[in-house]
């Protein structure tokens, strides 16, 4: 048995300014955007790699490791070791993860593909349960289902095995998605919808306003934007970023690459974004040329040799000479009163990254090796991930107490804002704490 002394408290709040010299930093200061790529994991030992990940990008996509093949290779039987370890290298630098994708036609395992009707449907559903939940907490977007539409002038829905389980088949993906990740925000995917006049555009645009209008769980909408000769940017494409927005849902640009890089391209479609309040941010299709899915069109922002190219330059520029975050809120300080006992424990709240629906915090502690730190949150707000601390809530879910866990004196925390962002945590105690064995 043991017993907790409390020895003190103490709260001292700081702040911090984010630079903006890098893609990640500046879409950061642009209204909590995040500038992201996709990233494979067998490139996680190329060290010119991820020296060019970890500096410039605040956002991770898998490229392939998510995918139905790579999580499900044998039907209920998962396999998550390379898109962990994507999660785990993105994670543990504050990069946020986009899930791609729960439920697709392409990329399936060779079970799935022989499968149809009600067999394929259970099996979609239980891969979209099992992934999201293995998930759940770390992944921030999911693609819930990617691609689902056919491209040309008939604005209908792709013939697959998924879609031949019944046209109910995407919210019924997005209803499992919803039930096993509460917290994610659940995207529909896909390419070929960057046009406004385009037929596959519009019937994307009319399933997305159904879907709100019938109360079916979506948040966000990814325009992939792969720009070729036969596929260019098009002069409406903010009109399309806005026309969706205005639905009531996120927009994102998921896999931008463009044929030969134009800077005026990668200008106007990082432009088109930061003139939409709800394009949150933008993912390239990989780092360098040489990591492209068509490497032979040198469509990304970094040449094979890892040098910036003139597309990066164009792209760096516009998002530092967008309207800066007006989301960032000032620090909030809550003096608090010492419990009986006295000594002295200090706990300073950092605020971190804000994006549009949520917000980072961090907590450093001094004046104790083994401490408890509660902080009240105010709903609806809600702690949706936590690291390097000890957590629990009261039955409310709005106070949490830290306790240390042997990391470090700093703890950190993501907060969905659910409506209201202008509250922050407040720290209400921090509570130097000495464990005292009694005899046995
Ligand atoms: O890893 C194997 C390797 O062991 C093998 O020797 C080689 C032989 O072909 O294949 C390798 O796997 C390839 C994999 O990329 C990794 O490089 C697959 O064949 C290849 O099909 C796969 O292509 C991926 C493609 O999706 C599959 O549909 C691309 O990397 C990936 O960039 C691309 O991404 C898609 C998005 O998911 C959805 N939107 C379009 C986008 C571009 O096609």
């Amino acid at each position: 048995m043991s017993l907790l002394l409390v020895t003190g408290t103490a709260v001292v709040v700081s702040t911090s300014a984010q630079a903006a010299t890098t893609l990640g930093a500046s879409a950061a200061e642009r209204g909590g955007r995040f500038f992201g790529t996709a990233v494979a994991a067998g490139k996680l030992n190329d060290s010119a790699y991820t020296t060019i990940l970890n500096r410039e990008f605040n956002q991770v996509t898998p490229e392939n490791e998510m995918k139905i093949d790579a999580t499900e290779p044998n039907q209920n039987q998962f396999s998550y070791g390379n898109a962990d370890r994507i999660v785990q290298h993105a994670r543990s630098r504050g990069m946020q993860v986009r899930g791609h994708t729960l439920a697709w036609h392409s990329q399936q395992p060779g079970w799935m593909q022989a499968m149809s009707g009600t067999a394929l449907r259970n099996a979609m559903l239980n891969h979209v349960t099992q992934v999201a939940t293995h998930f759940r907490g770390q992944v921030t977007w999911w693609d819930v289902v990617n691609e689902a539409f056919a491209d040309g002038s008939s604005g209908a829905r792709r013939d697959s095995n998924l879609q031949r389980t019944g046209n109910d088949w995407i919210e019924a993906a997005f209803r499992a998605a919803r039930t096993a990740d509460p917290n994610a925000k659940l995207c529909y995917n896909d390419y070929n919808i960057d046009n406004w006049t385009d037929a596959k555009t519009q019937a994307v645009y009319r399933m997305v306003q159904d879907f709100k209008n019938r109360g079916v769980p979506i948040d966000c909408v990814g325009l992939q934007s792969h720009f070729t000769g036969g596929s260019n940017y098009p002069s409406n494409y903010r009109t399309t970023l806005s026309s969706f927005a205005a639905l009531g849902v996120d927009v994102q640009i998921t896999e931008l690459d463009i044929r030969n890089a134009p800077s005026d391209a990668y200008r106007n479609v990082t432009n088109d974004c930061l003139a939409v309040a709800r394009c949150t941010g933008i993912t390239v299709w990989g780092i360098r040329d040489s990591d492209s899915w068509r490497s032979g069109e040198n469509p990304l922002l970094f040449n094979g040799g890892g040098g910036k190219k003139a597309a990066y330059d164009a792209v760096l520029a516009a998002l530092n000479s967008g309207a800066p975050n007006p989301t960032t809120p000032p620090p909030t300080t809550t003096p608090t009163t010492p419990p009986p006992g006295g000594g002295s424990c200090t706990a300073s709240v950092t605020p971190g990254t804000v994006w549009g629906d949520r917000y980072n915090s961090s907590v450093t502690v001094s004046g104790a090796s083994n401490w408890s730190v509660v902080v009240a949150i105010t709903a609806p707000q809600r702690v949706s991930t936590t690291w390097s601390g000890s957590f629990s809530w009261d039955s409310s879910g709005s106070v949490m107490t830290v306790r240390s866990n042997g990391s470090g004196n700093t703890f950190g925390f993501t907060t969905m804002m659910n409506g209201n962002t202008g509250a922050r945590p407040r720290i209400t105690s921090c509570t130097s704490v000495q464990s005292i064995s009694s005899p046995r």
